[in-house]
């Protein structure tokens, strides 16, 4: 095949791909419809940005096109060389200044912005009220999210609730290998890694989180293994007042199984030694090295199965009858024998039963 032939077809193959990934997007997976003080000056940084290459694309384009046309070759004049300029002041000023004007345009709100972004102070306050200056801890591992909320001393796994129109702080690590954390109308992306802690502050406007959605979707943004992709966790926000009375409904929760299917299903989670590695209510005070696997405190309240499916009885026994199906490379596959149907059955009914609310 021809080279032109074979560039003219990665080509077209690319462009077809491009359209078609275009089709991808997600209104509640969007950094496009910003749903917080950060998303919105990031999404406003983004436009300036975008609309300066434009124009200066545009103009380059234009008169590039007018040069070629206006001084190309023509018939019958094959010898006429047009006039030779070298040096040209007013010109070069020009190219030299607008430049330096555009990066101007550019930088200034950049680097004030990345100084705000960055602030974290009031997170550090020894004296910090936690009513003003919520810090959540979130811990990434394979392939599932940790939250914890140290001034409430509580913890939550795979859905995230926060306070809307307020600053939360995050101070956010990883337990294993490098992921990321991102909640794109909110916010971000942050990397979680394993040898610091790194930190930035979120907000949630109250009256834009609903518009991206019931609940907004958190990804992990590092390729970090096999399910990668399906590290999804979601974000719950709420009202101050709400939020308040959710931590202390999470403080005090303990699992009460009431019917005797969730009774043996809370025999069983001991005997298969679940409890190992997974804690079955909030307030749990292991050090984090324990805590191998994700908190079922309210279990009951979640949004999905495993941070992807949807969140219903048949979703859970599926999981439970085979997780790596379903997220590859997960730490849970092998760690319990294979279960009974009567088994799964019970065990569901017991976790579906821990709830907070
Ligand atoms: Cu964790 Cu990608």
């Amino acid at each position: 095949m021809k080279k032109w032939q074979t560039t003219w077809r990665l080509m077209a193959l690319f462009i077809l791909t491009a359209v078609f990934m275009t089709g991808c997007g997600e209104p509640f997976l969007s950094t496009l419809t910003p749903a917080g003080e950060v998303a919105e000056n990031q999404f406003w940084i983004m436009s300036l940005s975008t609309i300066i290459m434009v124009v200066v694309v545009a103009v380059v384009t234009v008169i590039f096109i007018y040069v070629v046309w206006r001084f190309r070759q023509r018939s019958k004049d094959e010898k006429n060389i047009p006039e030779q300029v070298e040096g040209n002041h007013r010109l070069e000023i020009m190219w030299t200044v607008i430049p330096i004007l555009l990066l101007l345009i550019l930088a200034v709100p950049v680097v004030a912005a990345t100084f705000e972004l960055a602030n974290v102070k009031p997170m550090d306050d020894k004296n910090r009220d936690p009513g003003e200056a919520l810090v959540i801890n979130v811990r990434a591992n394979l392939y599932w999210w940790e939250f914890e909320y140290p001034d409430h001393k509580i913890i939550t796994s795979q859905d995230l609730v926060v306070p809307t129109d307020e600053k939360v702080y995050f101070s956010v690590k990883a337990s294993d290998v490098k992921h990321s954390f991102w909640i794109p109308s909110a916010g971000g992306k942050i990397d979680t890694n394993t040898e610091n802690v790194n930190k930035f502050w979120l907000t949630f406007d109250s009256d834009k989180v609903s518009q991206a959605g019931e609940y907004l979707y958190g990804k992990c943004a590092e390729l970090c293994g096999p399910s990668h992709a399906l590290m999804d966790f979601k974000v719950k926000a709420v009202p101050r007042e709400e939020f308040n009375q959710w931590t202390e409904k999470m403080k005090s929760a303990k699992p009460s199984p009431e019917t005797a299917l969730e009774q043996q299903g809370e025999k069983l989670f001991e005997e298969k030694s679940c409890i190992g590695c997974h804690a079955v209510s909030p307030a749990d005070e292991r050090p984090e090295e324990v805590r191998t696997a994700p908190n079922m405190g309210n279990f009951g309240e979640r949004t999905r199965v495993a941070g992807i499916l949807p969140h219903d009885d048949e979703n859970i026994k599926k999981w439970l009858e085979d997780p790596e199906k379903y997220k590859p490379g997960n730490l849970m596959t092998g760690k319990y024998p294979k279960l009974s149907g009567e088994e799964i059955e019970a065990l569901t009914a017991y976790m579906n039963g821990l709830k907070v609310e």
